[in-house]
């Protein structure tokens, strides 16, 4: 992903999270991408925490990572309890009710230092088939999952505290966006 790497080179973060990390191949991307900088990945699923865990070791990171199995939403103990430079929430926000939204994302920003940014990627509803499709999808589940759109993604983002740039399309017309957010100083 150009948008993050070119944001890790330019900000260059002393310590990354990766919320809601899965297998924790972007994580693993991101401290490839900042040599640097040590990383924390939470997963709040166990499996996939371990094989987050995995693709650490594989990569021959696993000394500059950890993986914590818990909710993001929990208390901020163990590595979370010191401030991170860079957040990275991707294709995690529709796994919570829209109505918890501000609540996640205020928990993710309490995660950064003043200054700090946080990285987002979604699939926005959109016109495009494959955001109708994949909205459908998700109301199919439990749990009340949906696909916001881009203006009130940018809403949620600034009620949290954080200010949001405009969303980027990963490719030109496409539904899946990056959103950079800096907490304020
Ligand atoms: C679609 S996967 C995305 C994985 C990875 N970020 C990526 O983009 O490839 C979403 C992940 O977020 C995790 N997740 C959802 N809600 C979470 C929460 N509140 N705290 C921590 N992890 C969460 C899920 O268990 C799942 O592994």
């Amino acid at each position: 992903m150009d948008h993050l790497v070119r944001t890790l080179e330019e900000r260059r973060p002393r310590r990354v999270v990766d919320v809601g990390c899965g297998s924790g191949l972007q994580l693993a991307a991101m401290l490839e991408a900042a040599p640097g900088a040590e990383g924390v990945g939470v997963e709040v699923d166990p499996e996939a925490a371990a094989l987050a865990q995995r693709t650490l070791a594989e990569r021959g990171l696993a000394d500059r990572a950890e993986i914590v199995a818990a909710d993001v939403r929990a208390d901020r103990v163990g590595p979370l309890a010191q401030p991170f430079d860079l957040a990275l929430l991707a294709n995690v926000i529709y796994y919570v009710p829209m109505r918890d939204r501000v609540a996640l994302l205020r928990d993710v920003a309490a995660l950064l230092a003043p200054g700090g940014a946080l990285f987002l990627v979604t699939t926005v509803a959109a016109p495009q088939i494959f955001s109708r499709h994949f909205d459908l999808l998700l109301r199919a589940q439990e749990g009340e999952m949906e696909l916001s759109d881009a203006d009130t993604l940018l809403t949620q983002l600034a009620d949290a505290g954080l200010h949001p740039e405009p969303p980027r399309p990963l490719a030109p017309g496409a539904p899946v966006v990056t959103v950079l957010a800096t907490r304020p100083d």
